[in-house]
């Protein structure tokens, strides 16, 4: 969860020009019982549907993705993500499955800053964020020094109206990144203060209308401030600890990441969400709730102290927004994304909605 903005939840779902535009693409190496297509060049990512029934039992499919591990984890880095469609993945159980032939990312989601659980294995419930919440796109972890490389998200019942797992190329928002800024942020860092609420805040919370007022537990997944601090230093981070329980996290990172495999530098940072909360009215009352009893309030700042000015915050948010992309998902559907190509987010929704998430490495 990096950023959420209140919508309304969209009267349907979107249907973009994404599914009219079908571009077939080869890859003999996954032999006959699955055809890929994209939505066009720099549309992430590659769809890869079964076809026929060779592959329509989980244990076949699994040997399947076990034998072509090194094709798909190409195709990963090529199209910035796969999207694995009719393949017979129907419960946190069969996607742990699934997960566990895919090597893990070792630190999980500890210090995440959404509130979320363990379903089972390295399966995580999506988010119990609001609803009504547009999450706008992100990079998963976007503000810790260390980051999942891989996300994967797994639509078990797909929402009826919105709730769409939003993503956009990287590649294009770095292309079109502009001059000016690039200028400004060129090889600089970021400092991040991230607070969380007393521990036992979230415990029983089904959802939570703003991410500093996750309880430290829920977020490392434990109860002792000993695990706390042990995860803090490989991770990082510096906690400071305040007398109402509460927990401050402070901790660098660069505003480019270098990705370790194509050597492309992308934008990873939640600089441009420092005002998100505090520009939409809906949020006011909370924020200033919020804020008022941080000793170091929640932020992201460049190395020389400044906040992002409106002007580079429209125009990072206007990167993003001219790369998002949107169509219907169905019951299922597993997207495996590269965490540094591939942004994500989800739009609003109503009716019920099931999506797990598993952090992977490469
Ligand atoms: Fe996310």
């Amino acid at each position: 969860m990096a950023t959420i903005a209140e919508q309304p939840a969209p009267a349907a779902m979107r249907d973009t020009d994404y599914l009219t535009t079908r571009m077939a693409v080869e890859v003999p190496e996954l032999g006959g019982d699955v055809r890929c297509w994209t939505g066009g060049s720099d549309v992430p990512p590659l769809f890869i549907e079964r076809q026929g029934e060779a592959l329509n039992a989980l244990d076949v499919f699994l040997d399947w993705v076990r034998d072509h591990r090194a094709t798909l984890d190409a195709l990963m880095i090529e199209h910035g993500g796969v999207m694995l469609r009719g393949f017979p993945v129907g419960s946190a159980d069969d996607f742990n499955r699934l997960m566990a032939l895919f090597p893990r990312y070792e630190p999980g989601y500890v210090a995440g800053m959404s509130p979320r659980k363990t379903v089972t294995g390295q399966v995580l419930e999506s988010t119990r964020l609001d609803e009504k919440f547009k999450i706008n796109l992100h990079s998963e972890m976007a503000y810790m020094k260390r980051y999942p490389p891989r996300i994967a998200l797994f639509s078990k019942t797909t929402a009826p109206v919105g709730g769409e797992t939003i993503i956009g190329s990287m590649r294009l928002f770095m292309r079109r990144f502009p001059d000016w800024l690039m200028q400004r942020l060129e090889g600089r860092k970021v400092h991040i203060v991230r607070n969380y609420a007393p521990a036992g805040s979230t415990k029983n919370a089904a959802s939570v209308d703003h991410p500093d007022k996750i309880g430290w537990d829920d977020a490392f997944f434990t109860e002792s401030r000993e695990e706390v601090e042990a995860h803090c230093a490989k991770l990082g981070m510096e906690p400071i600890w305040h007398a109402d329980g509460s927990l401050t996290l402070r901790e660098e990172t660069d505003v480019f990441t270098v990705h370790p495999i194509t050597g492309e530098r992308i934008y990873r940072t939640n600089l441009h969400t420092n005002t998100n909360f505090d520009r939409n009215p809906a949020f006011a009352g909370i924020v200033a709730a919020v804020r008022a009893a941080q000793k170091y309030p929640s932020g992201h700042y460049l190395d020389t102290g400044e906040k992002f000015t409106e002007e580079e915050i429209e125009a990072v948010f206007k990167l993003y927004d001219d790369v998002e992309l949107a169509w219907p998902w169905q019951d299922g559907d597993v997207a495996i994304l590269d965490n540094l190509l591939c942004a994500h987010g989800r739009n609003p929704f109503s009716g019920p909605r099931e999506v797990m998430v598993s952090l992977l490495d490469r």
